[in-house]
């Protein structure tokens, strides 16, 4: 099919997808957010459908990347929650600069979104409810791991994982106050979806004041 006509054009962009997702612009990007997430849990054929790429800058403005995982998500607002040590390079260049950018990627999907906005901490109820949901290996290590820093050698780390099984041999593992939640409050969402005609989608939501705006990109 060659694209010499608006119509032949819009039909090859929507060769096996008759469902031209973005036909009609939804107003509220957390909602749709909300269902993306929701869609990825289910059908993205990935380990961790969760995962944010999270970009955070140091104080000279010099970007850093890591892979957290996103647990709870508020469609009303948009506002995603991951968890962390609050000592981590991650988490000192967040407390010096809050503002992040967060990259998601659904190969399967061919879906990606990006997300930035400020970050703050959770509340404490948010980290300890979350942390007590955690596996006990899960809980020791958030003691044991100077996340971040220099490791010696393995066996230090082995050692301190030791000393923490003992030290809480036989009951509840209690939140470190250097574990927790950040809140990613969004000021722009885009989505992305990709078509097999190669004539991607690309739209930008952007908030103005308490309104989201929005609009096309080329891909
Ligand atoms: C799939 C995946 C998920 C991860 N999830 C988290 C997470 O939720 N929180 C976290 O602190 N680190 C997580 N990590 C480890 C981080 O990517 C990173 O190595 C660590 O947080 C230290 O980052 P920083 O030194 O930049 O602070 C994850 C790694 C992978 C591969």
């Amino acid at each position: 099919m060659s694209c010499n006509t608006r119509r032949s054009c819009l039909a090859l962009a929507m060769i096996d997808e008759p469902d031209l997702v973005f036909e009609t612009i939804p107003a509220d990007p957390c909602a749709l957010l909300g269902r993306w997430l929701e869609h990825a849990a289910q059908h993205a054929q990935q380990p961790n459908p969760n995962v944010l790429y999270l970009a955070t800058a140091d104080s000279q403005g010099r970007p850093s990347v890591r892979p957290v995982l996103q647990k709870y998500y508020d469609d009303q607002t948009g506002c995603l929650t991951f968890f962390t040590n609050y000592h981590s390079r991650k988490a000192r260049e967040m407390e010096a600069n809050p503002h992040v950018c967060a990259g998601i990627h659904w190969d399967h999907l061919e879906r990606a979104v990006r997300i930035d906005g400020r970050v703050e901490r959770a509340t404490v109820e948010v980290s300890d409810k979350y942390f007590a949901s955690r596996s006990r290996e899960s809980q020791l290590g958030a003691w044991a791991s100077e996340q971040s820093e220099e490791l010696a050698d393995w066996e230090t780390l082995l050692g301190r994982v030791f000393d923490v099984s003992a030290r809480f041999a036989g009951g509840p593992v209690p939140r470190p106050s250097h574990w927790g939640g950040y809140v990613l409050t969004p000021r722009s969402i885009e989505f992305w979806v990709g078509r097999k005609s190669r004539i991607h989608e690309r739209v930008l939501y952007e908030k103005n004041h308490d309104a989201w705006v929005n609009k096309r990109l080329y891909p």
